[in-house]
C-alpha cells in the first residue's frame, strides 16, 4: 500500500540528521541551466521532487548523475526548450526553470502548472514580470510559449512577496543586459542560498536576505561545487513530532539560525530547546503550557509550511488556540482528518480555531499534500491506538524515508 501504519504512544529518543533542503535544492538545480559546464551540488535530499527535477533537466538535454546526495549536472548538451507536458502537473516548481531557460537559450514552451490542494497557485506574476524583462509570451488555454532575443534588466515592483517569483526573476536577471531590481523580494533562507550559489559562480547580486534585490547582469557564470544547507522545514517537522509524542531528540545539522520563529513558538508551547554547534536538542512540550495564536507569513514570520504540524501541537496543548493562514488560500485540508482522530477544530475563512487538550485516537486518515501528510503522521505518533496514513507518496515528495527516521527515534511505525 501507499501508506504508513503508526502505533501511537511511544516517546521519541535519540538523534536524527536533517536532510538537505528541498526548497533550496530545486532552484539551485534550475540555476545550473545558466552555467555551461559541470556543476556539483552536494547534500541534495533523496526525495521524489528532486528526482523529478533531475529527470526534467535530463529531458532538456543535460547529463545528470547522482552519487548519494551529490548531484552532478552537465548542461553542455542542453538543447530542448519544450517542458515535458506531464512534468509541470507533477511538480509545480518546474516553473522555476522558465527564467533560467530564457536566459540560457531564449525560449521555452510549457503547460500551466495545475493548482494544488493548498491553493490555485497561479503564475501570473511570473509571466507579467518576465514580459517587463523583454520576454514575449504567447498564452493559450493550456499553457504558454515564451521567447526573447535577450533578457533586459528592469525595475520590477511586485504587488506582494512570492518565493517562486523572486527565484525565477533572479535566474532571469543574472545574465541579463543591464540591472534588475526586485522589490519586494522574498527573504526566505532558500533565496539567500540561491544567491550564494549564483555569486559563487560569478553573479553580481546585492541585497541577498533583504526585500530589495539589485542584480547586475554578467556575461557568463562558471561551474561550481556547492553544498545545500539542511532543510529548516524538515527540522521543524521532527521538532514538532517530539513536541507532540514527547521525549527528547537531537536534530543534527538543524539550521537553528533560520528557524527563529518556529523555535520561539515551540518554547512558547512548553518545549525545551538547547542549542549546540552542530544542531539543536528538543524536549517534548508541557501539555499545560499553551501559545494561543499563530499567524503564518513571509520569512522571518512563522512559515506556512509549519502550519499543519503546529496545528497538531496546538490541539494537544493546554488551551488550544487559533491559527491564521495568510499565504495560501486553502491550507487547512487536514482539519477533517484531524477531527476524525478526535481533535476539535473549526475553520472560518483563513483562521482555524483549535480546542486544546485533545485526546487523539488512531484512525485511517488521508494525506492530501506534503506538509499536511507529515502533520497526520505526527498526530498518529501522539494518538492512542493504531493509525494508517494513506497517500504516502505526498510525504515522500519532501521527506527522506520518514518511516526509518522515526523508527530510529523509537516510534512504532512501518510501511503499510
Ligand atoms: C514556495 O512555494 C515553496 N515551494 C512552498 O513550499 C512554500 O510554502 C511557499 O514558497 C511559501 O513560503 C518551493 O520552494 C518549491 P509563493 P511558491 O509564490 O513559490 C501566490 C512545500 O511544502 N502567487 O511564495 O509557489 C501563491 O498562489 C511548499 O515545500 C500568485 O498569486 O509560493 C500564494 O498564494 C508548499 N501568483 C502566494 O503567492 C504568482 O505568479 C505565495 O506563494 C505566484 C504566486
Amino acid at each position: 500500500m501507499d501508506a504508513i501504519r503508526i502505533y501511537g504512544g511511544n516517546c521519541l529518543d535519540g538523534q536524527t540528521t536533517i536532510q538537505g533542503s528541498k526548497n533550496a535544492s530545486l532552484p539551485i538545480l534550475a540555476a545550473t541551466l545558466l552555467i555551461d559546464g559541470i556543476c556539483e551540488i552536494e547534500n541534495c535530499p533523496e526525495i521524489s521532487d528532486v528526482f523529478h527535477m533531475q529527470r526534467l533537466l535530463e529531458s532538456l538535454g543535460c547529463t545528470v548523475e547522482r552519487e548519494g546526495t551529490l548531484i552532478r549536472v552537465n548542461t553542455a548538451g542542453l538543447s530542448e526548450c519544450d517542458m515535458p507536458s506531464d512534468s509541470v502537473g507533477v511538480m509545480r516548481s518546474s516553473v522555476m526553470l522558465v527564467g533560467a531557460l530564457l536566459a540560457r537559450i531564449g525560449r521555452i514552451c510549457m503547460e500551466y502548472p495545475g493548482g494544488c490542494v493548498i491553493g490555485t497557485r497561479p503564475i501570473d506574476l511570473h509571466l507579467r514580470s518576465l514580459r517587463r524583462m523583454g520576454v514575449t509570451i504567447e498564452e493559450n488555454e493550456n499553457g504558454f510559449r515564451a521567447e526573447t532575443a535577450g533578457i533586459k534588466g528592469a525595475f520590477l515592483t511586485l504587488p506582494f512577496v512570492s518565493v517562486g517569483v523572486t527565484e525565477n526573476l533572479i535566474l532571469a536577471a543574472v545574465l541579463a543586459d543591464g540591472v534588475t531590481t526586485i522589490e519586494p523580494a522574498a527573504r526566505e533562507p532558500e533565496i539567500q542560498t540561491l544567491c550564494d550559489f549564483l555569486m559563487q559562480a560569478g553573479a553580481r547580486i546585492e541585497g541577498s536576505g533583504t526585500d530589495r534585490l539589485v542584480i547586475h547582469g554578467v556575461e557568463k557564470l562558471m561551474p561550481v561545487r556547492f553544498r545545500v544547507p539542511a532543510d529548516r522545514i524538515v527540522a521543524g517537522t521532527y521538532l514538532c513530532a517530539c513536541m507532540c509524542a514527547g521525549g527528547r531528540i537531537f536534530l543534527k545539522d538543524a539550521p537553528a539560525g533560520h528557524m527563529e520563529s518556529v523555535l520561539s513558538q515551540a518554547v512558547a508551547m512548553g518545549a525545551a530547546v538547547e542549542y549546540a554547534p552542530d544542531g539543536i536538542a528538543v524536549t517534548g512540550m508541557d501539555h499545560e503550557s499553551a501559545s494561543e495564536f499563530i499567524k503564518t507569513g513571509c520569512y522571518p514570520a512563522f512559515p506556512t509550511d509549519m502550519q499543519s504540524p503546529f496545528m497538531v501541537a496546538m490541539a494537544l496543548s493546554g488551551t488550544g488556540g487559533r491559527i491564521e493562514e495568510t499565504v495560501f488560500e486553502n491550507r487547512f485540508r487536514i482539519v477533517p482528518e484531524l477531527c476524525r482522530m478526535g481533535a476539535d477544530i473549526t475553520v472560518h475563512g483563513n483562521t482555524a480555531y483549535i480546542a486544546g487538550q485533545s485526546r487523539l485516537h488512531g484512525a485511517i486518515v488521508q494525506a492530501k499534500e506534503l506538509r499536511g501528510g507529515a502533520a497526520l503522521v505526527i498526530a498518529a505518533l501522539a494518538a492512542d491506538g493504531t493509525s494508517i496514513v494513506t497517500n504516502r507518496h505526498y510525504i515522500d515528495r519532501g521527506y527522506e524515508d520518514i518511516v526509518l527516521s522515526l523508527r530510529d527515534l523509537g516510534a512504532d511505525v512501518e510501511l503499510a
